[in-house]
């Protein structure tokens, strides 16, 4: 068996050796027309027109599924005509160019080496590096850091704390423009990290804030297709995920028309199979209920006011703007709190975090503050999140122990009550 495994093993790598068809150097180019392969063959990168555009661009695909472009380089510099580039220059810059020479792409790297090579490696990650270097702390650039619309395994989505980059999606125009569409998928940070899936600056969808364990509503639970990893840190935070049983293809990504995809390639069928495709329901569009609403997939109507809230304009139930207290608010009389169970917490705005306090102080801490609203741990047990303002896209789950509580503040006097509308 051994033996058999390195007969394979040299018997490939003497082929990569005998074609090189993965790397560029400053005396071979790729030319339109010409391709750079992985080894062992699974990406391959060169020039293509996507869907019915005549226009050229750089791109890296699948080798056996070349209609699935997953990273694009002059995404908003098309080349007219098949007379397009790719070299490098400089001692260390990958660049390309057009017929004149101009340049239309550029890695922008500033670092200078005596060998530089730009290999595109099986994971799908075009790397420039010094020949004689190894690992990854050496690359020039990676195009792993420049995401197009696609996350593939290995693939960070996040933030480099350190330097300040965000790497996130942006998905293309249209199936013909992979030039910059209106949709991005990304982590805020603000207060805890969330993912967002946004409309130009308009919040399209949320995860929910990270708890430790998993962000949002989706738990982090074994599955035998991948295992995602979210690390936040000093330095770091993102979100990454690795395809569990190698073989297997997979991807996410974010479509034209604002859908965050999760895909696996059927070799039975030749066709990409959905295993999430969000939003999926009308609770996972950002703010479906109006602030101070619940949003409740399985009741009719969805939306509901929290408890000691009212839709404001209650002749027009049909399309409230927001709930509102129904009760004047008055702080002074002491107030008590109500525990909601299984949510997807509100949006962090207007939120502040202690994240050594108990749910006890927090308590009391929010008890003391007329500007607090509502309250909630952050972690099971630890940490205080306080909300001042009002509570946005709060969404009831599907399954009442994936999701947290939270505690909103209503009068002593009052009994709390749910008013619904459309
Ligand atoms: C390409 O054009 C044909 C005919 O005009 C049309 O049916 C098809 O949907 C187009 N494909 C794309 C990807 O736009
Ligand atoms: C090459 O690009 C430059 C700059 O964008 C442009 O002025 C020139 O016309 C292009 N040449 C060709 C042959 O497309
Ligand atoms: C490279 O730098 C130029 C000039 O600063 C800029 O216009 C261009 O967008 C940069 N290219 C990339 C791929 O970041
Ligand atoms: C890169 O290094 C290999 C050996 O590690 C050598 O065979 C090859 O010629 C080098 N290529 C360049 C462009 O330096
Ligand atoms: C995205 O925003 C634009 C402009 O605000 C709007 O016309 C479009 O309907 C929005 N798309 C989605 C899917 O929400
Ligand atoms: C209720 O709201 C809808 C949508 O904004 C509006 O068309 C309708 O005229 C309103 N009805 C009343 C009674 O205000
Ligand atoms: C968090 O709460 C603890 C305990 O109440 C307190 O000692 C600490 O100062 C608080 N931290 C911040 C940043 O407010
Ligand atoms: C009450 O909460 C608001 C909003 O979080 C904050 O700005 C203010 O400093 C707090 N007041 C006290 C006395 O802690
Ligand atoms: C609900 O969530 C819990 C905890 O994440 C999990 O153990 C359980 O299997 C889930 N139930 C259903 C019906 O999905």
């Amino acid at each position: 068996m051994g033996s058999l495994y390195f007969f394979f093993f040299f018997f490939f790598l003497s082929i990569e050796l005998i074609l090189a068809t993965d790397i560029i150097t400053p005396t071979r180019v790729i030319r339109d027309g010409e391709t750079l392969v992985s080894s062992p063959e699974v990406f391959e990168l060169g020039f293509f027109s996507p869907g019915n555009s005549t226009k050229r661009y750089l791109g890296i695909w699948y080798k056996k599924i070349p209609e699935t472009v997953v990273w694009v380089a002059n995404r908003n510099n098309p080349i007219i005509d098949r007379e397009g580039v790719l070299t490098i220059i400089n001692n260390g810059n990958l660049v390309l160019l057009n017929k004149t020479k101009s340049i239309i792409w550029s890695s922008n790297t500033s670092r200078k080496v005596e060998n530089p090579v730009a290999k595109l490696l099986d994971s799908g990650n075009l790397v420039l590096k010094d020949n004689f270097s190894t690992g990854s702390e050496s690359y020039l650039w990676q195009s792993f850091d420049y995401p197009s619309d696609t996350l593939l395994p290995g693939m960070k989505l996040g933030w480099d704390l350190k330097t300040g980059v965000e790497r996130y999606l942006t998905s293309w125009k249209s199936s013909d423009d992979p030039s910059y569409g209106d949709f991005t998928y990304r982590i805020d940070i603000h207060v805890l990290p969330q993912i967002f899936i946004y409309n130009g600056s308009t919040k399209m969808a949320r995860t929910g804030p990270w708890n430790g364990f998993f962000l949002g509503e989706v738990p982090k639970s074994p599955n035998f297709i991948f295992e995602p990893t979210f690390v936040y840190d000093k330095n770091e935070i993102y979100y990454r995920y690795e395809s569990v049983n190698n073989p297997v293809i997979m991807l996410t990504k974010i479509t034209h028309s604002g859908f965050f995809q999760r895909l696996i390639w059927k070799e039975m069928g030749s066709i990409w199979d959905f295993v999430a495709s969000e939003p999926n329901d009308l609770c996972q569009y950002y703010g479906k209920c109006s602030a101070n609403g619940v949003c409740n997939i399985d009741k009719a109507p969805i939306c509901e006011c929290l408890q000691g809230f009212i839709p404001e304009s209650q002749q027009n139930q049909t399309s409230p703007t927001r709930c509102i207290r129904s009760s004047p608010f008055d702080c002074s009389s002491g107030d008590r709190f109500i525990k909601l169970t299984g949510l997807k917490l509100p949006d962090l705005v207007e939120t502040t975090l202690n994240d050594t306090m108990s749910l006890q102080e927090c308590e009391s801490k929010c008890l003391k503050n007329c500007s607090c609203k509502a309250y909630a741990n952050f972690i099971v047990s630890r940490g205080c999140l306080m909300w001042s303002g009002d509570l946005i896209d709060i969404r009831k789950h599907v399954n009442e122990s994936s999701g947290q509580d939270l505690y909103i503040r209503v009068p002593t006097s009052k009994q709390g009550s749910l008013f619904c509308y459309s």
